[in-house]
C-alpha cells in the first residue's frame, strides 16, 4: 500500500522478531557471516549485509530510509552531527584545484570550514551574496559546487532556491543545500533541483536538544559517494541516537506544524509593539521574503527574529524571560532566544555584521511547543522591562 511521507516517518521498517511497536536497537558493531564466502556481498554493495556498524546498522538505515522519504530522496545518510554531514558531503565531491560557491551568509561553522579549512587542500572557494549567486555561472563557469542555505540565520531571509540550482546547473557545478533552518516538513530542496540537502538532525528533526546528529539525501549515485567517504572519516552515528531519531521522527510533523503556528502568532504580536523596530518572519505578507517563502516552502518555520532599540535592550529582553531559554541552537520542543551579536555572529566586524544584515539589537527566536498564550505573556512581560 502506498503510504504518504508523514506515515512513512511513524513507521518505518517492521520489528522483524516480535512485531513490537518499535524498530530495535541494533548495538552490535560487527555482524557475523553465516559462510566465509559471504564477504562477497559486501564487495557486491548488497544493502541489507551489515559487517561493520561503521559502514552500516540496521537501525541506523531504518531512519535513513525515512529520512530519504521525508526528503523525497532516493537515498540518505545519517551521521554524528549536522558538521559531520557537511564536511563529508562536500569533500566527497571536492578536489584540489577544483572552485567552491558559498553563499556569504551561512552558518558559522560552515562558513569557517569552506574559508579556513578547503583551501588548505587547494579548493577555491569564493562568497557571494543572494544576487551574485544566482548569476554566478557567469563569474565562475566549471564551478565544482554551489554551497548554500535557507531561510538564513538569524534573519530568516530566503534564496530562491530555483535561480541558485539554475545557475549551478548552467556552471556544471552540485549543489549542496542546508535545510536544518526549514525542517523537511517545510521545505523540500530537492524538488527544485539541489542535488544534495544537508541537515543538522540536531535540530528540527530531533527536536528535543538531546541528541547530536546529521543527514544527507540525494540520488542513490551521490550518497554512495559521500557514503565511502563516510566510512573512512567515520563521522557515522551511533545505534543509540539513531534510534533517539527514530523516535523524533515520529512526531516531527505535528511538532513543526505547532512550531509554524506559534511562531506566526508570536511574529503578528510583536508587529503590534512599540519597542520591536522589526520583525523578520518570512509568514508575514508584508516581510521581505514572503514571495520567495511562499514558492519554496510548505510552511514558513518556527524561527524569527527580532530587532531591539540596541544591544542593552536585546540582553533586558532576553535576561528577563521566564520560559524562553537564553541559549543557541534551535527547533527543540523549548522556546530558546539569542542574541546574534553575543553568538553566532560574535568578534564580527561592522562590515561584516551590515553583509550579513546583523544588527546588536538583534534577537533571534526558535519557538518552542509551550503554549503561545504562555509565550506571548513571557515576551510582554520581558519588553515591558526593556527601557522605553
Ligand atoms: C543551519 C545549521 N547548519 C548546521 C549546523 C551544524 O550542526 P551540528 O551542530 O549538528 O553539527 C547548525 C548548528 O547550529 C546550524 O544551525
Amino acid at each position: 500500500m502506498s503510504r504518504t511521507k508523514s506515515t512513512e516517518a511513524i513507521h518505518g521498517r517492521k520489528d522483524p522478531l516480535y512485531r513490537g511497536a518499535n524498530y530495535p536497537i541494533f548495538t552490535s558493531t560487527t555482524f557475523a557471516v553465516g559462510k566465509s564466502d559471504d564477504y562477497d556481498k559486501f564487495i557486491g554493495d548488497q544493502e541489507e549485509f551489515y559487517i561493520y556498524s561503521r559502514y552500516s546498522n540496521p537501525t541506523v538505515r531504518n531512519v535513513e530510509e525515512k529520512i530519504a522519504a521525508l526528503e523525497n530522496a532516493q537515498d540518505a545518510l545519517l551521521f554524528s552531527s549536522g558538521m559531520a554531514a557537511i564536511t563529508t558531503s562536500m569533500l566527497a565531491f571536492a578536489r584540489k584545484g577544483d572552485t567552491i560557491v558559498a553563499l556569504r551568509r551561512l552558518y558559522g561553522m560552515a562558513y569557517r570550514f569552506l574559508r579556513d579549512v578547503l583551501p588548505n587542500f587547494g579548493i577555491d572557494v569564493h562568497f557571494v551574496d543572494e544576487s551574485q549567486l544566482y548569476q554566478a555561472h557567469n563569474e565562475f563557469p566549471g564551478a565544482r559546487l554551489y554551497y548554500f542555505e535557507t531561510p538564513i540565520n538569524p534573519t530568516t531571509d530566503c534564496v530562491s532556491i530555483e535561480k541558485t540550482v539554475k545557475s549551478a546547473k548552467k556552471a556544471g557545478a552540485l549543489s549542496i543545500m542546508d535545510n536544518t533552518f526549514a525542517s523537511p516538513v517545510n521545505q523540500n530542496p530537492l524538488d527544485f533541483g539541489v542535488d544534495i540537502v544537508v541537515h543538522s538532525a540536531t535540530k528540527y528533526i530531533g527536536g528535543h536538544s538531546d541528541i547530536m546528529a546529521g543527514a544527507a539525501a540525494g540520488s542513490k549515485e551521490l550518497m554512495k559517494s559521500v557514503r565511502e567517504y563516510l566510512k573512512a572519516f567515520g563521522g557515522c552515528i551511533n545505534p543509540m541516537d539513531a534510534y533517539m531519531l527514530d523516535r523524533s521522527l515520529k512526531t516531527l510533523k505535528v511538532r513543526v506544524e505547532r512550531q509554524n503556528k506559534s511562531a506566526q502568532r508570536i511574529a503578528e504580536f510583536f508587529l503590534r509593539q512599540k519597542k520591536v523596530t522589526n520583525v523578520y518572519y518570512p509568514g508575514i505578507p508584508s516581510d521581505r521574503n514572503y514571495k520567495v517563502a511562499k514558492k519554496q516552502m510548505m510552511g514558513f518555520g518556527g524561527m524569527l527574529c527580532i530587532e531591539l532599540a540596541d544591544l542593552g535592550a536585546a540582553k533586558t529582553f532576553c535576561d528577563s524571560l521566564e520560559l524562553g531559554l537564553n541559549a543557541t541552537s534551535l527547533g527543540g520542543v523549548e522556546t530558546l532566544v539569542s542574541i546574534p551579536v553575543l553568538t553566532s555572529h560574535i568578534k564580527m566586524s561592522p562590515e561584516e555584521l551590515a553583509s550579513a544584515r546583523v544588527s546588536e539589537g538583534m534577537v533571534r527566536i526558535s519557538v518552542g511547543l509551550e503554549d503561545p498564550d504562555d509565550l506571548i505573556r513571557d515576551f510582554k512581560n520581558a519588553l515591558a522591562k526593556v527601557g522605553a
